[in-house]
């Protein structure tokens, strides 16, 4: 039988609008920021890279004192649930949780900190370049008048710390969408449950 969308009596709201909406939205700016990477001219790039700051950012907040199943406390495991629910994926009737697994809970934590990371390279790669937010701070390692090149790569040695940094965290933080997405794929089929469409109603089958 068919209800109305959202009046599925079977069905739970799990993820709310902040979580829904700064997700999707990550998933199209992290993508603008990966592809504008290369290109010459770095607007676009750092304004998707600004806007991902600001997503991350109340998303970290939004873990404290945001809806049930968005805060930290309801899916940051210890070693003993995580290694427990691992377990259990080996057995016939895996354990199931209502919001992210523990498991999927360490990898929100791990895309959260590594997109940090490569915003903050990309912050200190423009300044290195004199340009963006922090090109007036005393942020950098080195000041930009100490900085020369020594390793004659034709390249300001600062600038390329910052700028193998920033392309080492793109491409783990890349390397972990990837694997998050595969992991999406595999609960869901696990579970039998259709993650992404939760992911987008925000409303999962009850327990
Ligand atoms: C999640 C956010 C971001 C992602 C995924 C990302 C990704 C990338 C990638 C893949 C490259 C090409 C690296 C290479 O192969 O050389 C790149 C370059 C660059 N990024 Fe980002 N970036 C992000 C945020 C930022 C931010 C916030 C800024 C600064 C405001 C920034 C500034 C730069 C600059 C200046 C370069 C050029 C490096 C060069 O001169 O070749 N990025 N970024
Ligand atoms: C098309 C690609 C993607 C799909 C299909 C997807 C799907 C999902 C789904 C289904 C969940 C909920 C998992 C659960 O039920 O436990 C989730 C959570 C999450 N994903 Fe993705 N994802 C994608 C790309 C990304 C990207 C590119 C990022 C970051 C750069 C990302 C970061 C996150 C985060 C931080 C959460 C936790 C949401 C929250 O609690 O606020 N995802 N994703």
């Amino acid at each position: 039988m068919s209800y109305p969308q959202g009046s599925d009596p079977n069905e739970v709201k799990v993820w709310d609008i902040v979580v829904r909406v700064g997700h999707w939205s990550l998933v199209v700016l992290f993508a603008a920021a990966y592809l504008t990477g290369e290109i010459e001219v770095k607007t676009l790039h750092a304004w998707a890279g600004y806007a991902i700051i600001g997503i991350v950012l109340f998303r970290i907040l939004w873990g404290f004192v945001g809806t049930r199943h968005a805060r930290f406390s309801d899916f940051v495991f210890g070693w003993t649930e995580t290694a427990a629910y691992a377990r259990s994926l080996l057995t016939p009737r895996p354990k199931h949780y209502l919001g992210h697994n523990p498991l999927g809970g360490w990898m929100v934590v791990a895309l959260l900190a590594t997109v940090l990371l490569v915003s903050w390279t990309g912050l200190e790669l423009y300044a290195a370049e004199g340009k963006g937010p922090l090109a007036e701070t005393q942020l950098t390692i080195v000041a930009p008048a100490q900085a020369h090149d020594r390793d004659g790569d034709g390249d300001d040695d600062h600038e390329s710390l910052w700028e193998d940094a920033h392309e080492l965290f793109a491409h783990l933080s890349l390397l972990l969408v990837l694997l998050h997405v595969a992991g999406v794929v595999v609960a869901s089929l696990i579970h039998r449950e259709n993650l992404v469409r939760a992911m987008i109603t925000g409303r999962k089958r009850a327990e």
